[in-house]
């Protein structure tokens, strides 16, 4: 369970968010929407501890995450797979090294033990034979499969946080990471994913947070979004081709 109770955050003297407040269990599927600059990718580094609050708390399961020392949030940070909106990926390090990088980090596994592992990852998104290609020689698509496959190498998450894990591909490769979100979830394990395309939100989850001003101006489920008179969330929703002003 996540919880952010009365949460403002500024970057120098730009307020982001201003007493923002919301909770969402492991298990849910959320999408948090809204425009560029509105504060959605700072919500993901406060979950993990990135970022700290101005003031107000944030919880994860129950204990105050704003009060944690550094390495205290270790173990706040391994319940979560995060995967970045940008430059996913180290540039300079093959794909074996970046999918073995949070093996190397956190675990004790062998070098035998770690090229199986990295193979068994890369096979479950069908890019073992980029193995050892570099970041660059990859599409978009495969960029972010092995982006994801890294965020959770070294870890069961709990949970995933997916930053725009669809923006910039192609409709094909978008339906290529929708399916892998969807196949990584399950068992209890939910995710809370930000983005701007509401119809990949629509196939994704089932909860909608609309963020603006810096605060959640919508929360609630498909039919309630579907019937929000909200002019931005209108706005977004001509994606659909269901509303026609
Ligand atoms: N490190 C930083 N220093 C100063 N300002 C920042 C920093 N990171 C973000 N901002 C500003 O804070 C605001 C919120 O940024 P954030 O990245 O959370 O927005 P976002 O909703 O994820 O936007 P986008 O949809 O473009 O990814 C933006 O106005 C941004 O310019
Ligand atoms: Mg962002």
């Amino acid at each position: 369970m996540i919880e952010f109770d009365r949460v403002s955050f500024s970057y120098g003297n730009r307020l982001v968010l201003h007493e923002l407040s919301f909770s969402v269990h492991e298990d849910e599927r959320t999408a948090i929407l809204g425009g560029s600059g509105d504060g959605k990718t700072t919500i993901l580094k406060l979950i993990v501890g990135l970022l700290r609050p101005d003031s107000g708390r944030i919880l994860i399961n129950g204990a105050d995450i704003t009060e944690k020392a550094e390495d205290e949030l270790r173990d706040i940070r391994i319940k979560f797979s995060i995967v970045f909106q940008e430059g996913a990926l180290f540039d300079s390090l093959s794909v074996k090294e970046n999918v073995a990088f949070p093996l190397r980090e956190y675990t004790r596994m062998t070098e035998e033990e770690i090229d199986r592992k990295v193979r068994e990852l890369l096979r479950r998104v069908g890019l073992e034979e980029a193995i050892g290609h570099m970041p660059e020689e990859l599409s978009g698509g495969m960029h972010r499969r092995v982006a994801i496959m890294r965020s959770m190498a070294a870890f069961e998450p709990k949970m995933f946080l997916y930053d725009e894990p669809t923006s910039g591909l192609d409709p094909v490769s978008a339906d290529v990471i929708c399916k892998l979100i969807l196949d990584l979830s399950g068992q209890g394990r939910g995710y809370i994913i930000v983005t701007h395309k509401v119809f990949d939100a629509f196939r994704l989850a089932n909860r909608f947070m609309f963020l603006k001003g810096g605060k959640i101006v919508f929360d609630g489920d498909r039919p309630a979004l579907l019937g929000s008179t909200i002019p931005e969330i209108r706005i977004f929703l001509r994606e659909l081709n269901l509303d026609r002003n």
